[in-house]
């Protein structure tokens, strides 16, 4: 994973939330939501929120009582879930990197992170301190994304762009959001970090847009593969959108597009 991989600031954020988000992650905000609620957990703490997608799926879900914590990494994307969410007593947001989380031992009934691990520089670790805050009979759920070719709007933007710069390919879609699906390597490394039983289940869905446009500008401009971009050429960015607006067009149309994605979705108890 390169540094700037997990960086989400400047315009990221609210790209992200505007067209990400409705393309790939709410589908499975819901599903998290629901698989949340079904565990009945008095304490929550969700790592890696971002923009809230999963935050507010949740919040919805679950019952008054319950204390639920919010983090992510990078202030610029909580600042957008913060906005987005409506005051809510039941609620905290905190800066939080998931490698050194600011919480006591045995603090939450559930920990959950949707699409946050394959960005951790060390999953063990990460792992580690998500069962280091839990209770003794706590629940870690948290999803990664399956491999690019099974989630082709990803795919379709790397290879386009690997047109756009052939000389030097921009892979960041390959390396990290989708670099993390062996299910040997994930049990591995949450066996590592001391999680007894561990379930993993590969969950299909369909990512929908209004136009290829839309699909371009999530992937181009509102994840690190942006920076990754503006890195070869910042004045490009704008003809590397409409690049692969242009390949998604040809492959799925000129109107509203659709296209499968998948995921992995892991259950570890302590
Ligand atoms: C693909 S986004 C997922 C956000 C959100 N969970 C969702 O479903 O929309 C990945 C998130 O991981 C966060 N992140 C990256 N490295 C992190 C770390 N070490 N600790 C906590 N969050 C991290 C990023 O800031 C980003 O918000």
């Amino acid at each position: 994973m390169s540094a700037t991989d997990k960086v989400f600031a400047g315009s990221v954020p609210k790209l992200y939330d505007e067209y990400l988000v409705p393309l790939i992650f709410s589908v499975y905000a819901d599903d998290m939501a629901r698989r949340v609620a079904a565990l009945s957990p008095s304490t929550l703490l969700e790592i890696a929120a971002g923009t809230g997608a999963v935050t507010r799926a949740v919040a919805a879900a679950l019952p008054a009582d319950v204390r639920y914590v919010a983090t992510d990494l990078n202030e610029p994307m909580l600042a957008v879930a913060m906005q987005r969410q409506s005051k809510d007593p039941r609620m905290s947001w905190r800066q939080a990197d998931a490698l050194a989380l600011p919480f006591d031992d045995a603090s939450f009934d559930l920990v959950c992170c949707q699409f946050g691990a394959m960005f951790f520089p060390d999953r063990t670790k990460g792992f580690a301190e998500a069962k280091r805050v839990l209770k003794p009979d706590g629940t870690f759920l948290f999803s990664v994304w399956d491999r690019i070719e099974d989630n082709v709007f990803a795919d379709d933007a790397t290879i386009a762009l690997g047109k756009v710069f052939p000389e030097d390919p921009p892979r960041f879609m390959a390396r990290t959001p989708h670099g993390y699906h062996d299910k040997a390597v994930i049990r591995t490394d949450l066996e590592r970090a001391g999680f007894a039983d561990i379930s993993i289940e590969t969950l299909s869905a369909t990512s929908r847009a209004p136009t290829a446009e839309d699909v371009a500008i999530a992937y181009c401009q509102g994840t690190p593969l942006r920076g990754e971009i503006e890195a070869r050429d910042a004045s490009r960015l704008q003809a590397a959108t409409e690049a692969v607006a242009e390949a998604i067009r040809k492959r799925h149309g000129a109107g509203p597009v659709e296209a499968r994605i998948q995921a992995l979705v892991i259950t570890a108890r302590r």
